[in-house]
C-alpha cells in the first residue's frame, strides 16, 4: 500500500495541545507549532478503522485489558527490537511519565537519588524534584562533531548509597541519540554493581534511522532483564498520543510487586476500551506504514540539514539518529536564551521548544519537531530560510 506524507489534517479546532497552548506559550497564535513531540500527520487508517470497528457494539463499559493487544506489541518488540517480554509482565499504564512516577514512589525513598542524563525531556527531572527524590545530575557529553554520549566518569564520581534508580532516555529525546551496546552495557556494568534500578524510557524505539539499531535495555542480558522496567507503546511510533495508551515490561517479580504496589494503591486501572483496540492494531499492522513514515521524517530532516548548513554556522543540527525532534546548536546566531526564543517566534514565525527546558545544557539550543507532512514542512523551511536570510543581512 501507499502511504501519503503529502498533507495532513488541519487541526487547529481540535484542541490539539500543539495549537491550543500558542498563545500561552509563544504569546501569539501567529506561529507554526513544531514543539510538542506529536506529529503533524494523519494517525494511520488501520488504528482509527479498528476504533470504528469497536463502536459497532454500542456498550463500553470498563473493559480489562485484552491479553491480544499486549500479545501484539510482544510480537512487535521481538520481531523490531530482539526483546523478549512475557504476558505476565506487561501492564497497562495511560502514560510513560507516569509510570515513570510510579516507579520513582516504586524503587526510593524521599532522599534517595535518581540519575537523570541531562539535556533531556523536562519530566525526568520534574518527577524526581516533585517526589523530594534528589537529583544526580549525569550530563551527557557533547562531542566535537556535536554528538552526544555518556559521561560515564562523572557517573561513576557521583553514585553514592543513596543512588537507587536512573532514568534512562533511550532514544534519547532532545539529542536524538540511539545509545549503542558498548554505552549501554557501561551504564549496565554501574547499575548492576551499585543495585540501581533502570526505568528505560523506549517510548521513540521505533523512529530510529538505518544504519541506527535500538536495543532495549532488558534485552542487554539476562541481568539486564532483572533491572530494568521498560516503557514502550505506539503513541510516538503512530501519532496517537491522544488514546493516552502505553505499557511497562517488569521481567522480575519483586521488582513487579513492588511497582504494582504503588501502581495499585492509585489506581492505574485498565484505560479505555477504544484505547485498546487502537494500540492492538497499531503493532499487528503498523510495520509497512512505519517503514513509509521513516523514509518520509528522513526527507524532512535533510531539508532541515540543508537549510542549516546553508547559513554556515548560525544553526547546527545535531547528528540525528532517532525521534523526529531535531535538536538545533543554535549558539552561532549570538543570542541569548529568550533572545533566541523571540527569534523563532517573531522572526520566523515559528514555534519551538527551547533547549533551556531540557535543563541547563540546552541553554542556546532550540528543538524542532520535523514530523509534519510534506507541505507544512516546505513552511517551516521557507520560515526559517528567511529568518536566517534576515539576520545574516
Ligand atoms: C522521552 C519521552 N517520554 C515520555 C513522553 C510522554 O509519554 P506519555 O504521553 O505516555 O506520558 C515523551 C513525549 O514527548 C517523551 O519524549
Amino acid at each position: 500500500m501507499n502511504y501519503d506524507f503529502s498533507v495532513s489534517a488541519p487541526r487547529e479546532d481540535t484542541n490539539a495541545e500543539k495549537y491550543a497552548l500558542r498563545e500561552k506559550l509563544f504569546g501569539t497564535n501567529e506561529v507554526l507549532p513544531v514543539w510538542v513531540a506529536d506529529m503533524d500527520i494523519d494517525t494511520p487508517c488501520f488504528v482509527l478503522e479498528a476504533v470504528k470497528k469497536r463502536l459497532e457494539h454500542p456498550v463500553i463499559g470498563y473493559e480489562e485489558v485484552p491479553p491480544s493487544m499486549f500479545l501484539a506489541q510482544i510480537e512487535w518488540m521481538k520481531n523490531n527490537h530482539g526483546a523478549e517480554f512475557a504476558l505476565e509482565e506487561m501492564l497497562y499504564s495511560h502514560s510513560v511519565v507516569a509510570s515513570m512516577n510510579v516507579a520513582i514512589e516504586a524503587f526510593t525513598q524521599k532522599g534517595d537519588k535518581v540519575i537523570v542524563q541531562t539535556p533531556v525531556y523536562p519530566p525526568f527531572f520534574h518527577s524526581v524534584i516533585e517526589h523530594e527524590r534528589e537529583l544526580l545530575k549525569n550530563p551527557l557529553k557533547h562531542r566535537e562533531d556535536g554528538s552526544y554520549t555518556f559521561d560515564i566518569d562523572d557517573l561513576k564520581s557521583k553514585i553514592d548509597k543513596k543512588t537507587k534508580l536512573l532514568l534512562l532516555c533511550s532514544p534519547h529525546n532532545p539529542v536524538g541519540r540511539v545509545w549503542r551496546r558498548e554505552e549501554l552495557e557501561e551504564i549496565l556494568e554501574l547499575c548492576l554493581k551499585h543495585n540501581i534500578v533502570v526505568f528505560s524510557d523506549e517510548i521513540h524505539c521505533d523512529l530510529v534511522y538505518v544504519p541506527n539499531v535500538h536495543i532495549p535495555f532488558a534485552s542487554l542480558n539476562q541481568r539486564a532483564r532483572e533491572i530494568t522496567v521498560t516503557a514502550i507503546g505506539p503513541g510516538k511510533t503512530f501519532n496517537m498520543a491522544g488514546f493516552a495508551i502505553s505499557a511497562v515490561a517488569i521481567p522480575n517479580k519483586e521488582l513487579r510487586a513492588k511497582f504494582k504496589n504503588v501502581y495499585d494503591r492509585i489506581h492505574f486501572a485498565h484505560g479505555c476500551s477504544l484505547s485498546h483496540a487502537a494500540f492492538e492494531a497499531a503493532y499487528r499492522e503498523g510495520k509497512e506504514w512505519l517503514e513509509a513514515l521513516q523514509i518520509h521524517l528522513l526527507k524532512n530532516y535533510r531539508m532541515l540539514d540543508e537549510v542549516c548548513k546553508k547559513f554556515g554556522h548560525r544553526i547546527k543540527l545535531t547528528p540525528m539518529e532517532g525521534t523526529y525532534l531535531a535538536w538545533l546548536d543554535c549558539r552561532g546566531l549570538g543570542l541569548c536564551d529568550k533572545e533566541l526564543r523571540d527569534f523563532f517566534v517573531h522572526k520566523a514565525g515559528l514555534g519551538l521548544s527551547t533547549g533551556i527546558s531540557f535543563g541547563r545544557e540546552g541553554s542556546g539550543f532550540m528543538r524542532l519537531n520535523f514530523a509534519v507532512s510534506s507541505a507544512k514542512m516546505a513552511q517551516v523551511i521557507e520560515k526559517l530560510q528567511k529568518a536566517l536570510q534576515e539576520h545574516r543581512n
